[in-house]
């Protein structure tokens, strides 16, 4: 998809399709629950359905944009999921980002192009949609131009057929020629690339010689996405802007190991090559805009408001019997602003401002001292669908424990040592969908260690008590966060939303988004709490928490 806001209008939509098996293949559990899941919810309460995530009974995150002040999210969708399906691109549309109005199915299979059943060959192309009538807001109808497929692997350019997915939103340079980036692995996967792609009308594609980036051991790329960040300012910016003061993003979902990450880098727009920056680490130890389950996200540029917005998909953890049960499958994260962060080293991220419509009921626990081994409750905020922001300020940083130099993975280190290990300086945090008797919680705090030459934080999600349901996936997620102990407070917001938990440490340069079903701990019986269960004090600078009303979701 491309939008462009200067001058021509250019309302594009660029879409991957299989003519095989399913959109997005590789996504086994999606696949498998479309062929079970044409019913619709199952009547009665849902304890875990969320109150202002977008959720239709089943999606996937796929491309958003703005036009004429509306937003536009397209997502695929199974509508008639009792056979292995024809997903469609399902499209609901909104004027703040937060309330969503269905609308008429966008795109449906129709062409040669992109009708699945051509026997056993797994072959991915990719076709065009552009709407039908442009001055219509909403943009109801779509048509599919005669030249589809646009790009399709060939004999001649030895794209593997089953790996060449999830187009970018295209950019255009000052040569007049468009791009566009499509995600493929090589060498028996061995080697994740992007693809790219070059056209002078947007209908006529030449793959380039060379691709944008790849990177050895990093296997398939899904949903690829390229887009410029400016350095020091507080605005996003339209993918196809260039020069100064502008580094670039390069962000790949790793199939393997289903996480985003991301490399900031330098796009030469001579040699067409995008570069990571000196250091920079690729595959699964780099940095992720999210550690917890958070996969196969988008951006797209609203110049309406001058921001960059992140979307993203949340899994489910549950087994698939209760997949079934539940009949959903898969949620949209909230948007997220993102923009580089002051050091020019990692991106940050906050949620859309307009969520705070959202909010009411306001308590203040500002000032407080949490003792050494105790918790306090947050009262009267519905802790099932809620916000908090919580700073914490460290008075005393003498019994602080030394990290062992082989404690290198955060997220080993946060199951190792969770919520209830004591600490020196930590844990510290919120328990979040809490039962009373604290049977059940997922638990999202901070640990403070010394290395021998500073300070390090790590920030922990710590699932293993979230539900008494044994058949969940409850990993633990960690990451350690670039933060200051002595100087700074360390901040954490965290939206809770029944069964999903986003954190944001920092200020928003770690995330965590956790997937939750309590059995106890639901509606109002779940409670919340802040705690501190290291052997030092830690105090409170500010901790305002608000019930959060429901969306209008379609
Ligand atoms: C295009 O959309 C506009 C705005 O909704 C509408 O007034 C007009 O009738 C539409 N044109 C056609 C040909 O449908
Ligand atoms: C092409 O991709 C498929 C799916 O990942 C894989 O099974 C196959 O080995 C690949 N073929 C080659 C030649 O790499
Ligand atoms: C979704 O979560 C399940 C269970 O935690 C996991 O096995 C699966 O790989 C995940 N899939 C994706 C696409 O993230």
């Amino acid at each position: 998809m491309a939008f462009c806001s200067h001058g021509v209008l250019l309302v594009f939509f660029l879409f991957s399709l299989l003519t095989g098996h399913g959109i997005e293949a590789s996504h086994q559990i999606y696949r498998r629950l479309q062929t079970t899941a044409a019913a619709p919810s199952p009547p009665g309460h849902q304890p875990y359905r969320t109150g202002y995530h977008f959720q239709p009974p089943k999606n996937w995150i796929n491309g958003a944009m703005i036009y004429i002040r509306v937003y536009h999210l397209f997502y695929q969708y199974n509508p008639n999921g009792m056979v292995l399906g024809r997903p469609v691109w399902a499209h609901s549309t909104s004027t703040d980002v937060v309330n969503w109005m269905p609308q008429e199915v966008a795109i449906s299979s129709s062409i040669p192009s992109d009708i699945n059943g051509c026997g056993s060959e797994n072959q991915q192309v990719q076709n065009l949609a552009v709407p039908k009538n442009l001055s219509d807001p909403y943009l109801r109808e779509w048509v599919k131009p005669a030249v589809n497929p646009l790009m399709a692997p060939t004999a001649m350019n030895k794209i593997n057929a089953s790996s060449f997915r999830d187009p970018t939103t295209a950019w255009l340079l000052p040569d007049k020629h468009w791009r566009v980036v499509i995600g493929n692995k090589r060498d028996q996967g061995h080697r994740g690339m992007a693809l790219l792609y070059r056209s002078k009308d947007f209908i006529h594609w030449a793959k380039a010689k060379h691709p944008l980036h790849f990177a050895k051991g990093t296997g398939m790329w899904e949903c690829p996405d390229f887009y410029p960040v400016y350095v020091d300012s507080i605005f996003g910016v339209d993918t196809s802007t260039m020069g100064p003061n502008i580094k670039h993003v390069l962000k790949a979902s790793l199939d393997d190991t289903k996480h985003d990450f991301y490399t900031i880098g330098s796009y030469d727009i001579r040699k067409d090559i995008y570069t990571p920056d000196k250091g920079s680490v690729e595959g699964d130890s780099s940095l992720r805009y999210d550690y917890g389950k958070y996969y196969a996200s988008k951006t797209f540029y609203d110049e309406s408001t001058r921001r960059r917005i992140l979307l993203g998909w949340v899994n489910e953890s549950s087994s698939t019997a209760d997949d079934m049960k539940k009949r959903w499958f898969g949620i949209h994260a909230t948007p997220r602003t993102i923009l580089l962060d002051e050091y020019g080293k990692q991106l940050v991220q906050w949620p859309i401002k307009e969520i705070e419509m959202l909010r009411e009921k306001p308590i203040d626990l500002s000032g407080k001292l949490i003792k050494q081994g105790s918790s306090i409750e947050v009262p009267t905020i519905t802790a099932a669908q809620a916000n908090v922001e919580i700073s914490f300020r460290l008075t005393k940083l003498t019994s602080v424990e030394n990290i062992d130099p082989a404690w290198t993975n955060p997220q080993l280190l946060c199951s190792r040592k969770e919520a209830m290990v004591q600490g020196g300086v930590g844990p510290f945090g919120l328990l979040t969908l809490a039962s009373k008797g604290l049977e059940e919680y997922t638990a999202i705090f901070f640990r403070i260690f010394k290395s021998p030459d500073n300070y390090m934080v790590l920030m922990c999600s710590d699932q293993i008590r979230f539900s008494l349901n044994p058949t969940n996936d409850k990993t633990t997620c960690g990451t350690f966060i670039d933060a200051d102990p002595i100087h700074g407070e360390l901040l954490l917001r965290t939206l809770i939303d029944h069964s999903v938990m986003e954190s944001f440490g920092a200020m928003g340069k770690n995330c965590i988004t956790a997937r939750v079903y309590p059995t106890l701990a639901i509606d109002d019986n779940a409670h919340l709490y802040a705690f501190n269960y290291g052997t030092e004090k830690v105090e409170i600078t500010r901790l305002t928490g608000w019930s959060m009303k429901k969306a209008h979701i379609n």
